[in-house]
């Protein structure tokens, strides 16, 4: 009995042309893969898990430890009181998804290893602390006005100084970055 001829089709050997679309077809999957973080559900859920920003900024460079030493994350309440995308990502679906395709642009950084922890601080840190700032600056600190509302701050209860301040931030043109810069991470030297 001979071998049955293999079927023609999804099974054939493929053609010398076919095997050159690999590569080529591989990088399309990945770039399509990174933009469709910004599309899913599931991806939008799953990016915001802090577990996901740690992938990459730990070990490339020093935020992750600097959050979790300030009091956003350590506090004398034992509560996460904020995590990375609570921060960093507008709520509204339109921003978010703009942004998570920005952010996968920070993935092909990541792959080429640009940002090391020899590097971060001299030649990255400033760069990307000024863009974060003016973002925050931009929106009047909007990421920190989800969670934090001064007309239900107990000014009473707040130190003189502090109590001051946010009452009068308004009348003087000035949001929470102006104050609390540095909240969650080290500033640039
Ligand atoms: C795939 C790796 C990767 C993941 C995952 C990742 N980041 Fe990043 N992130 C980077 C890189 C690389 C940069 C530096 C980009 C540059 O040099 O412009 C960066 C920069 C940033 C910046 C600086 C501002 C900016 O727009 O570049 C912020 C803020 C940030 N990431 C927050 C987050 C948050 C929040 C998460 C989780 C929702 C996260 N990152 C997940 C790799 C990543
Ligand atoms: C309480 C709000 C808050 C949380 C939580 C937070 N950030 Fe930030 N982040 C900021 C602010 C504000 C800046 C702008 C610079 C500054 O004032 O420190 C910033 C700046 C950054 C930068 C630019 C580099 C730098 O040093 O300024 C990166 C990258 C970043 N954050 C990533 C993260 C990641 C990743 C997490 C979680 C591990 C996180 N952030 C948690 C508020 C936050
Ligand atoms: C997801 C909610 C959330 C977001 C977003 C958030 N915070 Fe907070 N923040 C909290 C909670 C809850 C506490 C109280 C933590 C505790 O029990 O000490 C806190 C504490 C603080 C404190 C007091 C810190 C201390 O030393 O005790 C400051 C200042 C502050 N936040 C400023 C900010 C600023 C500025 C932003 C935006 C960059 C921001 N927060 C974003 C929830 C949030
Ligand atoms: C003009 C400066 C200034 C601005 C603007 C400002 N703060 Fe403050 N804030 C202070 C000072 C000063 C303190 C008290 C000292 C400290 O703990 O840093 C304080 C304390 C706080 C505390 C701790 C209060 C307590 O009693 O535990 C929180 C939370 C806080 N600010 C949130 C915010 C948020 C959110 C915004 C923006 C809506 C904001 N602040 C804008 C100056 C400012």
């Amino acid at each position: 009995m001979s071998n049955p001829q293999p079927k023609k089709g999804l099974w054939s050997k493929p053609s010398k042309k076919w095997l050159l679309g690999i590569p080529l077809g591989g990088i399309l999957a990945f770039i399509l893969g990174a933009f469709a973080l910004g599309g899913f559900h599931f991806g939008m859920t799953y990016t915001n898990n802090n577990d996901f920003c740690y992938g990459c900024h730990v070990g490339m460079d020093t935020i992750v430890e600097e959050y979790e030493a300030s009091p956003h994350f350590t506090n004398t309440k034992g509560v996460v009181a904020a995590t990375c995308s609570d921060c960093h990502v507008p709520q509204e679906f339109f921003p978010k998804v703009a942004l998570k395709i920005g952010a996968s642009v920070d993935i092909i950084h990541m792959i080429t290893g640009k940002i090391n922890l020899e590097n971060f601080e001299s030649e990255h840190r400033p760069r990307l602390a000024e863009k974060v700032t003016h973002e925050f600056k931009e929106n009047d600190s909007k990421q920190c006005r989800y969670c934090h509302d001064v007309t239900q701050m107990d000014f009473e209860n707040q130190s003189r100084n502090a109590s001051r301040r946010h009452q009068t931030m308004e009348a003087r043109g000035l949001t929470c970055i102006d104050c609390h810069a540095g909240i969650a991470h080290k500033l640039p030297e």
